[in-house]
């Protein structure tokens, strides 16, 4: 079985199974089970596969024909440039979260010490630490799985960050210039209705944000206040419909609150500055 041949089957069956973008998905489980890059499809169609990568890719097309993400598959996604390790224990990284990224780049670029609520493979925590001159990262999530995940990225990424676990924020100190969150949004009746990729392999304590979605949000801006120095940054991402319930929570101690929107147009960031 030559690589070419593989590609097409692959790509039917996918298509059979109704995956969507099935050329694209049998190609990146190809490269994977060749551990080759994409461009050595187009360039060797003919390679010839072994019997374990023959084996490996059958495996993976089933796995994503049973459901399974194509990054839990890969365990790799990429943000801000970036390659972050996935497992089932985090949310994939999604491009939308690099707003919250960029919008650290232009509200609070000095910032020298940094904590992130939620920090899932520490997508957001391994990037802030990278893109500017920080004296501390500090991230926190409430999962063990997360927490190991977030630290194998660090560590292949060079990035330092203090992982602690706990419940947001709790039990930490000092003084912050920002803080950063994307944490669970999604309204507990809503969860029924996900995507089934999204509902039944995303760690659903990475998803559920209570009754309405906004619940984790109005336990995190008391936090802030007790973490940030005055003056200082806190930067949501927001599912879209929780704009208004988010803008609520931040309360008459912060200025400047401002919504960014996503490349679909949706209200997708919200950043405030801490002004006791
Ligand atoms: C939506 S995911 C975001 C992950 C990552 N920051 C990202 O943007 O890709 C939310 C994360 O918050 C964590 N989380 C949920 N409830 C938490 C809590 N009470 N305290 C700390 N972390 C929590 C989840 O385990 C998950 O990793």
């Amino acid at each position: 079985m030559t690589a070419g041949s593989a590609l097409r089957q692959g790509q039917a069956l996918l298509e059979g199974g109704g995956v969507a973008e099935a050329r694209l998905t049998a190609e990146v489980l190809l490269c994977h089970a060749l551990r080759r890059e994409r461009v050595y499809l187009y360039s060797h169609p003919e390679h010839e596969l072994s019997t374990v990568e023959w084996l490996h890719y059958g495996r993976y097309l089933h796995e994503r024909l049973k459901g399974k993400p194509t990054q839990y598959i890969t365990r790799r996604q990429e943000f801000f440039g970036r390659e972050f390790v996935v497992s089932a224990e985090v949310l994939i990284p999604r491009p939308e979260t690099e707003h919250v990224v960029e919008r650290a780049a232009a509200v609070a670029r000095e910032a020298r010490r940094v904590l992130d609520i939620g920090t899932g493979s520490g997508a957001l925590a391994v990037t802030l630490a990278l893109e500017q001159g920080r004296e501390l990262v500090v991230a926190t999530d409430i999962s063990a799985g997360a927490l190991r995940v977030a630290r194998e990225n660090a560590r292949r990424l060079g990035a330092l960050v203090r992982l602690v676990r706990t419940d947001l924020a709790a039990g930490l100190g000092g003084a912050f210039d920002l803080i950063v969150s994307n944490p669970p949004y999604i309204p507990e009746s809503e969860i029924a209705h996900l995507q089934h990729e999204v509902r039944d392999w995303e760690p659903r304590v990475a998803l559920a944000g209570g009754a309405d979605g906004a619940e984790p949000y109005r336990r995190i801006v008391p936090e802030a206040e007790r973490l940030l120095r005055p003056g200082g940054w806190l930067i949501f991402e927001i599912g879209f419909q929780i704009e208004a319930a988010v803008r609520a929570a931040f309360g008459p101690r912060w200025r400047d609150i401002e919504t960014g929107c996503d490349l679909a147009g949706l209200p997708r960031v919200i950043s405030g500055r801490y002004a006791p």
